[in-house]
């Protein structure tokens, strides 16, 4: 029997937000062992296909369900390769919701994480009615920041979500 179709969030002019599948583990093994990832985002202990299984459903798959938003596959529209996630994310840590991104080193200052973060905002603001969206960035995430500000938000403060970790930057847009 052949896989349900994926869920298709929303699409921009190169690019498709669709739910991550189980299908997709290869992709996501991949990103979550990127060097940026590991640095900036942290170790998520995703060594096999079957940890990456895991992550999708206890993760992005965990939170369509609860929230009916989440981490999206991005892929390009030119074909179905997928190049990134994005969306949004609400944490126990956190008061607000908050945005997202991550794309492979090959795919990335091509404006796809502006492109698919502007996405991400526009389904919160219109289909969950979010009014304020956050986002927590290691200080010395250059990329990240620029992109931040490009999609509108502002520095905030500095937090500490988890009192194990370092202090990190957090941005706000409010609509
Ligand atoms: C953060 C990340 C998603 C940005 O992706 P990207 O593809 O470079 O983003 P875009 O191409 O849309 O560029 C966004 C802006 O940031 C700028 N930018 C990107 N990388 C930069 C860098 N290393 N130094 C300075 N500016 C940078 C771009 O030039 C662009 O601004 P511009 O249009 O004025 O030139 C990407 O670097 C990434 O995946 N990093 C690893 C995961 C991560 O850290 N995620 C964020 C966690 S908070």
């Amino acid at each position: 029997m052949n896989p349900a179709p994926a869920v298709i969030v929303c699409e921009t002019p190169r690019l498709r937000l669709r739910q991550l599948t189980l299908g997709d583990a290869g992709f996501i093994q991949q990103l979550l062992n990127d060097p940026d990832w590991l640095r900036y985002i942290g170790d998520r202990k995703v060594h096999s296909a079957e940890d990456a299984r895991n992550y999708i459903r206890k993760g992005p798959a965990a939170s369509y369900e609860k929230n009916g938003f989440g981490l999206w596959l991005v892929e390009r529209k030119d074909g179905t390769v997928p190049v990134g996630i994005c969306g949004l994310i609400r944490r126990d840590t956190l008061p607000d919701v908050d945005v997202g991104f991550a794309f492979l080193p090959e795919f990335r200052g091509q404006g796809y994480a502006v492109e698919a973060g502007r996405a991400s905002l526009d389904y919160g603001r219109k289909v969950h009615g979010l009014k304020r969206v956050v986002a927590i960035t290691s200080p010395d995430n250059v990329s990240s920041i620029k992109t931040l500000e490009k999609l509108g938000l502002r520095f905030e403060k500095m937090v500490r979500p988890n009192p194990a970790d370092i202090e990190l930057k957090l941005f706000a847009t409010e609509s």
